[in-house]
């Protein structure tokens, strides 16, 4: 890239922007998955995956279930809204912030942010997937062909496994940069979280952060993802946050903390690009800053700017799909966050 794409030279301000009212539909967060699908983080971690269930149990994903409804803010965010009744109850925050299961005929809260928010609704896969051949057979026993047999299977009715990066992460950026602006703007909810890819999976965020990194299956320590992994898991962050905060750029429909905070995570996903990119040659990195360059500020420019998050959209999958970490040592030394020693 020989010049820096124009949304480095985005002001901040937005007091001498242009309107464009063409009253384009805003495209609405990602819906939450269907609770009849969801077998429920108790069904993955009672038996089979207690080493990966003891590090979740301590994470805010789960321990917010029983702590966050206490939060004055909640009450605050409901009245603004005009919610009535509790945050359990209320569907704007359900997808987001709770594991939604079938209750005697009825979707309810049932725990925190579990298991299937990021690997996916489990009730089509749980049952091939822990199938190892035959009720006898540990996992140690099972068969080469059973094995290739069982995860083609499992991925067939919609596992998410780890290796794949793209449909795994993108979870993350769905609660953490999907929100509505009126969530933000009415509700004072804040307007999303600075989610860097690698700190956020491995390392703590916040005070009494614990990571929720659980790399057990190797054996009971929980390990560090290695670099290579990191590397292309900090480029795939950065592309993920730029399709995140310029898809809800394309959501605003006025001024305020919401287009403000989501114009400046851009512009700064936007410069930590630009920095891989003076690292690395990666076709798939030029052309997302290449697609970043066309963005304009303005309001209600879903239509414009939609399409954008799409190409980049594009672009992360294709490199998560083909990335070789090994080739991509040079982008160390920008990446801002780093394990202590394993
Ligand atoms: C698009 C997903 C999403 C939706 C919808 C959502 N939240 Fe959140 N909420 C989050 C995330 C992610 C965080 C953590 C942000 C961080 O710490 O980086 C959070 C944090 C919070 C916090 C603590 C942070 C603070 O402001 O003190 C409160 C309270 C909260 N949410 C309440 C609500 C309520 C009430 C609703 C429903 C009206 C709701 N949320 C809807 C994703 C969501
Ligand atoms: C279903 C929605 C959802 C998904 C998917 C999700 N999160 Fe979260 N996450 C939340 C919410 C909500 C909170 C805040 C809970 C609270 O503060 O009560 C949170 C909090 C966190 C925190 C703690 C932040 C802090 O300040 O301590 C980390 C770290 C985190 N998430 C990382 C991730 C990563 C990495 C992924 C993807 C692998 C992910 N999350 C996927 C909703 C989600
Ligand atoms: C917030 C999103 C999120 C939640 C919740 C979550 N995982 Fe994961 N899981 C991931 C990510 C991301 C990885 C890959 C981590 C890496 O490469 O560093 C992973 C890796 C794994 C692995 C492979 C590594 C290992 O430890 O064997 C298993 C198995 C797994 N998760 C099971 C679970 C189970 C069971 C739960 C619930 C108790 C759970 N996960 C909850 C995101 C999540």
């Amino acid at each position: 890239m020989k010049h820096g794409p124009p949304i480095a030279h985005w002001t901040g301000t937005w007091l001498c922007m242009a309107l464009f009212l063409f009253g384009g539909v805003a495209s609405a967060a990602p819906a939450a998955h269907d609770p009849a699908l969801i077998k429920g983080p108790e069904a993955c971690g009672k038996e089979c995956h207690k080493d990966e269930a003891a590090v979740w149990t301590a994470t805010r994903h789960a321990t917010s279930f029983r702590t966050l409804e206490q939060e004055k803010k909640v009450g605050e965010i409901l009245t603004n809204l005009g919610i009535k009744g509790g945050m359990r109850r209320a569907e704007p925050c359900q997808g987001c912030h709770y594991t939604m299961q079938m209750v005697e005929g009825r979707p309810q809260a049932t725990a925190g942010v579990s298991c299937e928010a990021c690997h996916h609704p489990a009730r089509d896969w749980s049952d091939v997937h822990g199938d190892y051949g035959g009720k006898e057979v540990k996992r140690e026993q099972e068969s080469p062909g059973h094995k290739q047999q069982r995860l083609a299977k499992s991925i067939a009715a919609g596992m998410v496994r780890p290796v794949d990066l793209y449909p795994l992460v993108r979870a993350c950026f769905d609660c953490h940069l999907g929100f509505e602006e009126k969530t933000v703007n009415t509700g004072g909810h804040v307007p999303g979280s600075l989610i860097e890819l690698v700190s956020w999976t491995q390392g703590k965020v916040g005070e009494d952060g614990k990571p929720i990194r659980h790399n057990l299956h190797q054996g009971k320590e929980n390990r560090y993802s290695p670099p290579e992994r990191r590397r292309v898991m900090y480029i795939l962050g950065l592309a993920l946050e730029l399709e995140y905060t310029i898809r809800a750029l394309g959501r605003a429909t006025q001024e305020g903390m919401f287009v403000q905070k989501m114009a400046k995570q851009a512009k700064q996903a936007a410069q930590r690009m630009k920095q891989v990119n003076e690292k690395v040659t990666v076709p798939e990195v030029a052309a997302i800053l290449a697609e970043t360059g066309k963005v304009k500020l303005k309001l209600n420019a879903g239509d414009e700017l939609n399409p954008i998050a799409d190409a980049i959209a594009a672009q992360g999958k294709a490199f998560a799909a083909r990335a070789d970490g090994a080739a991509l040592a040079a982008v160390d030394a920008v990446i801002p966050w780093y394990p202590e020693k394993p």
